[in-house]
């Protein structure tokens, strides 16, 4: 499970490539007619197709089981996508032996798993739960005036701007299936019609919370705005983008910036770029390792697997935009109605819960090793030393509450760590 929290949009994404059941869960949308199209048309364009895409064929039928009401998205949304073509047997020869630059070996070094069928939770598969997110998320923004629109702008060496770019990816894929290996690409992503005034400064700035979404898209290795990297070799002149009044409008005579300064949109279009790695499952040779016998050794993978997966990528990376977007957007037009501040707190309640149940783990954790060394369990020391620290700088009022808050926790720790 992979959880996304926003500050006012919440997304989960449950199951793996070759489980029965892929399950999406997001809240924190508002109420509002959704464009089912919009889902369909980015489910359809992630689905591979033609002799360089896997041959590994799904429905992907979105079944919304909450949060869908006569068209109306209203409340918390769960969705299920089945998976039909589980074929976790094509991977039986692999039990063990990690695939280069998959996640496999980092999985078992967090899990102590050593079966990395389809790539399990990790898999490229969980995308068409972003994509049904992202499609709930487009279908709101197209109602505010925001388009997004992304499209391949590299294939492994071929470039969107030589004349024949179609007739080189042609060579780039065959080449490297004939090869059996694979090749990366760059999408290009533009968001337009997003109003200024979307992100803040520092750590709550757009470039990076459109940035942790993208890199949540498994592959990915790169993520440039505006000119990006190459805005190193221009000088301020060249690289600056002036500004000019355009019928009242506030616009800039380039977008180097990509939409973006100070962590906030500008008015212009958002422009990204993203790098996906060529397809890490090839048919040659590999060099890796046997974690069960500690000897090293060599793969071949077989399976079904794209030439170049990025090509399916591009709702993907549409979809993490979106999102983004939503939640940024959320937060401007954010009224004081009591449903929309019910939704804030129903937000802060999860994350209330989250924490305290984590706290209680690590209190509990506390306690054992405590035991074990012989300690004494409780400290009240220990105690009055947190509320001081958590109390610091508070007015009497919100001091007092903290002060009873933390008379609670402290009795429910004490508790866990006596029923040790
Ligand atoms: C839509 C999509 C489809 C993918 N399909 C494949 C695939 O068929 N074969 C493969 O080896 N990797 C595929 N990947 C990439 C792997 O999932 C990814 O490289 C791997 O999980 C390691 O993650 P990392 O590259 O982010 O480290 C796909 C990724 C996406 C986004």
């Amino acid at each position: 499970m992979s959880v996304f929290k926003g500050d006012r949009i919440n997304i989960e994404l449950v199951g793996g490539s070759h489980d029965e059941e892929m399950i999406l869960k997001m809240c924190g949308t508002p109420s509002f007619d959704l464009d089912m199209e919009k889902i369909n048309d980015y489910l359809e364009r992630r689905k591979p197709s033609g002799e360089f895409q896997t041959q590994r064929r799904e429905s992907d039928i979105p079944e919304f089981k909450k949060g869908l009401i006569n068209g109306r998205i209203d409340g918390d949304i769960e969705v299920s996508v089945k998976n039909r073509e589980i074929k976790k047997e094509d991977y039986d020869r692999l039990y063990g032996k990690p695939r280069p630059s998959h996640a496999d070996y980092c999985q078992f070094v967090k899990d102590g798993d050593p079966d990395f069928s389809g790539g399990g939770r990790f898999s490229g598969r969980l995308t068409v739960l972003y994509c049904v997110a992202g499609g709930v998320a487009a279908s709101y923004l197209e109602k505010k005036g925001i388009k997004i629109k992304g499209e391949i702008i590299s294939v492994g060496k071929a470039k969107k701007d030589a004349a024949e770019f179609s007739a080189e990816v042609l060579k780039e894929l065959n080449e490297a299936k004939e090869n059996s290996d694979s090749v990366g690409a760059v999408i290009e992503c533009v968001a337009k019609g997003v109003p200024a005034g979307l992100g803040n400064d520092y750590f709550e700035g757009i470039e990076g919370k459109i940035s942790s979404l993208v890199y949540a898209i498994p592959g990915v290795k790169g993520v440039e705005f505006g000119k990006g990297f190459a805005i190193s070799e221009l000088k301020g002149s060249e690289a600056n983008d002036q500004w000019r009044y355009d019928g009242g409008k506030a616009v800039t005579e380039t977008n180097n910036s990509g939409g973006i300064n100070g962590g906030i949109t500008n008015g212009m279009p958002i422009v990204l770029k993203v790098a996906f790695k060529p397809t890490p499952s090839i048919g040659k040779p590999q060099k890796t390792i046997d974690l069960l016998s500690g000897e090293n050794t060599t793969i071949e993978i077989k399976g079904r697997h794209d030439v170049c997966f990025a090509l399916r990528a591009v709702p993907v990376v549409e979809s993490a935009v979106a999102i983004a977007l939503l939640d940024e957007l959320l937060k401007v037009e954010e009224g004081s109605t009591v449903k929309d501040l019910r939704a804030e707190l129903d937000k802060i309640d999860d994350d209330l819960r989250d924490l305290f149940l984590r706290r209680m783990k690590i209190s509990g954790a506390i306690g054992r090793l405590k035991a074990q060394n012989g300690d004494k369990i409780l400290s009240e020391e220990r105690e009055r030393a947190i509320l001081k620290r958590v109390t610091k700088g508070l007015n009497e009022k919100d001091a007092e509450i903290i002060n009873k808050l933390y008379e609670e926790i402290f009795h429910l720790s004490r508790k866990e760590q006596k029923n040790l």
